[in-house]
């Protein structure tokens, strides 16, 4: 009952993505790409002070990259910059499996993806935006006044998560794509 409610929410995320687009002058923009399959997303912050006035991305990806992003922009908007990264940490424990991530209120509709945790192959789709936030909060602490002119692009070429298994040999990503966690 859960697994399939938990479905439809990706689901919905994946068929109407919130905050799909771009922004007028954002202050930093990441195009993250995943190298086993080609799916790029590009995450645009419009960060004011120390929070996130706003969050659009766009791109391409399966239904677990897509829901994960979106899920994520829904979460972020308003935050400030430390909650972000709490976030970030909170949804890195669901993709370990943690029984804690997994009761886990402030993470709202991102519950639903923890069934990705046990598809260890599928853990870097749903990391593709959470990765690109990462370099974008990284860039925007770099920077002098908080506004990085172009947009800055990643291949994403780290290890899913630690503690996760690898992929097993001669993986292909793309033979998966748009399939969602049983
Ligand atoms: Fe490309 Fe998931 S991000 S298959």
């Amino acid at each position: 009952m859960l697994e399939s409610i938990f479905k439809e929410i990706i689901l919905d995320h994946y068929r109407k993505p919130r905050n799909k687009g771009a922004i007028d002058g954002p202050t930093v923009t990441i195009a993250m790409r995943n190298p086993l399959c080609g799916d790029e997303i590009e995450l645009m912050l419009a960060i004011e002070g120390d929070a996130i006035a706003d969050v659009r991305f766009k791109g391409q990806g399966c239904a677990i990259s897509v829901a994960s992003t979106s899920m994520m922009t829904q979460a972020l908007k308003g935050k400030p910059l430390e909650e972000a990264v709490d976030l970030e940490q909170r949804f890195l424990a669901l993709m370990r499996g943690e029984e804690a991530a997994q009761d886990d209120r402030r993470l709202g509709d991102l519950r639903a993806l923890q069934g990705v945790a046990k598809l260890p192959v599928r853990i870097k789709c749903a990391l593709l935006g959470w990765n690109a936030l990462d370099e974008a909060i990284k860039a925007h602490r770099k920077s002098d006044r908080g506004l990085i002119g172009e947009k800055l692009e990643f291949e994403d070429l780290t290890a899913e998560v630690p503690g996760a298994e690898p992929p097993p040999a001669g993986f292909d990503p793309r033979k998966v794509k748009g399939e969602l966690p049983e």
